[in-house]
C-alpha cells in the first residue's frame, strides 16, 4: 500500500515508520511539508497518490495551545482541513488521530464514540474542529481517538516519570483523581495496520484496555523498571495547569467491539512489552 503519513516524525510518526516498513510511505512533515500550507500538502499528496494518508501531525503541546489559539487551530483544525481534502482529490483513504480531550472528562463512566464531545481546551476544541474538517472533506475516512499516549523517545509522561524516577530526592507527588488508559504508540500502530485492511467509517476509539491513575501508572512504572525512588499520591489541584485536564479521560472501544475486531491490549500488558524491549 502507498501510505502518505503526516507527523511522520513525532512519536507515533517513529512508531510507524518502523511498523509500516512493508508500506511504500511517504513521510510528511515539517519542515518540507507544512499541512497549513494548502497547496504544499496537495500537491505532495497529489504527485505521491497515496492508497491512504495516516494523519498524526498536530500542535500537541496542550498548555501551550491555551496561549497560542490561533496557531492550534490553524494546524489541528485548518491543517486537517487541507489534508482531508487533498486524501479525497486523490482518492484516498484517510485516517486521522484525534483525543480524548475532545470529551470534557465529567462523565462517570468511559466515553464510548457515540457519546457527544464537550472540550474545555482550546487543544481539545482545534483536535475536534479537525475532526469535523475530516468529515466534511473526506468522506471516506476513519477517526481514531487516542489518548495517554507513550512511545520510543517520546516525550510523555512516562519519560517524565521515568527520569524523575531514577533521580534521588525527595517522594514524588503524582496525580490520583485522573483517570485514563495508557496506551503504546506499537498499540496504536497495531490497530492502525487492522483499519487499514478492515476499514470502519466514523469514529473508533483506540487507547488500550484496562484504566488507572496517574499514579497507578507510574507506580506500575517504576515496578516494571525496578525504580526504588518513593513515590506517593496527590491531588490535582496540586498541580494547577493552564490547560485544564479531563478527570476522566477513559475510552470505550465500542466500535472495535461492534465491529468485531479484536480488543486493544490491555495496558500493563503494553508496558511490559515496552518495557522489556529496552528502547526508551
Ligand atoms: N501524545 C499524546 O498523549 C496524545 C494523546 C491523544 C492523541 N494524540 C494525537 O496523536 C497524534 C500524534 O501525537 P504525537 O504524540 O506523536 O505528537 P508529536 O510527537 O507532537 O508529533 C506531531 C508531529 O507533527 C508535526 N507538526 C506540527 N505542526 C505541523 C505542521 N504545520 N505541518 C506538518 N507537521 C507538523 C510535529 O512537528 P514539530 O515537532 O516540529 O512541531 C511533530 O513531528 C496527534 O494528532 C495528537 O493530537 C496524542
Amino acid at each position: 500500500m502507498k501510505v502518505f503519513l503526516t507527523g511522520g516524525k513525532g512519536m507515533l510518526g517513529r512508531t510507524l515508520q518502523r511498523h509500516f516498513r512493508q508500506h511504500d510511505l511517504f513521510i510528511a512533515d515539517l519542515p518540507e511539508i507544512d499541512i497549513t500550507d494548502g497547496r504544499c500538502v496537495e500537491q505532495a499528496v497529489a504527485a505521491f497518490r497515496p492508497d491512504a494518508v495516516i494523519h498524526c501531525a498536530a500542535m500537541t503541546h496542550v498548555d501551550a495551545c491555551e496561549t497560542e489559539a490561533d496557531r492550534a487551530y490553524r494546524i489541528n483544525a485548518l491543517g486537517s482541513a487541507y489534508v482531508a481534502r487533498a486524501a479525497e482529490r486523490c482518492r484516498a483513504r484517510l485516517i486521522a488521530v484525534s483525543t480524548d480531550y475532545v470529551f470534557d472528562g465529567s462523565l462517570e463512566r468511559p466515553y464510548h464514540e457515540f457519546d457527544s464531545p464537550a472540550p474545555r481546551t482550546v487543544y481539545g476544541a482545534s483536535k475536534l474542529a479537525g475532526e469535523e474538517a475530516v468529515r466534511r472533506h473526506c468522506p471516506d475516512h476513519t477517526i481514531v481517538r487516542i489518548a495517554w499516549l507513550y512511545g520510543e523517545e517520546g516525550p510523555s509522561f512516562l519519560h517524565t516519570m521515568l527520569k524523575l524516577g531514577a533521580q534521588a530526592g525527595a517522594p514524588l507527588k503524582v496525580v490520583d483523581d485522573q483517570f485514563g488508559n495508557p496506551t503504546s504508540t506499537d498499540a496504536v500502530a497495531g490497530l492502525l495496520e487492522r483499519l487499514l485492511d478492515t476499514p470502519i467509517p466514523g469514529v473508533v476509539h483506540g487507547s488500550c484496555e484496562g484504566e488507572t491513575s496517574w499514579f497507578g501508572f507510574a507506580r506500575a512504572l517504576f515496578e516494571k523498571s525496578r525504580l526504588s525512588r518513593e513515590i506517593i499520591p496527590c491531588a490535582t489541584s496540586e498541580f494547577p495547569r493552564p490547560a485544564p485536564r479531563p478527570a476522566n479521560s477513559r475510552l470505550e472501544k465500542r466500535v472495535l467491539r461492534l465491529a468485531g475486531l479484536p480488543p486493544m491490549p490491555h495496558w500493563q500488558e503494553a508496558l511490559e512489552k515496552f518495557i522489556s524491549a529496552g528502547v526508551r
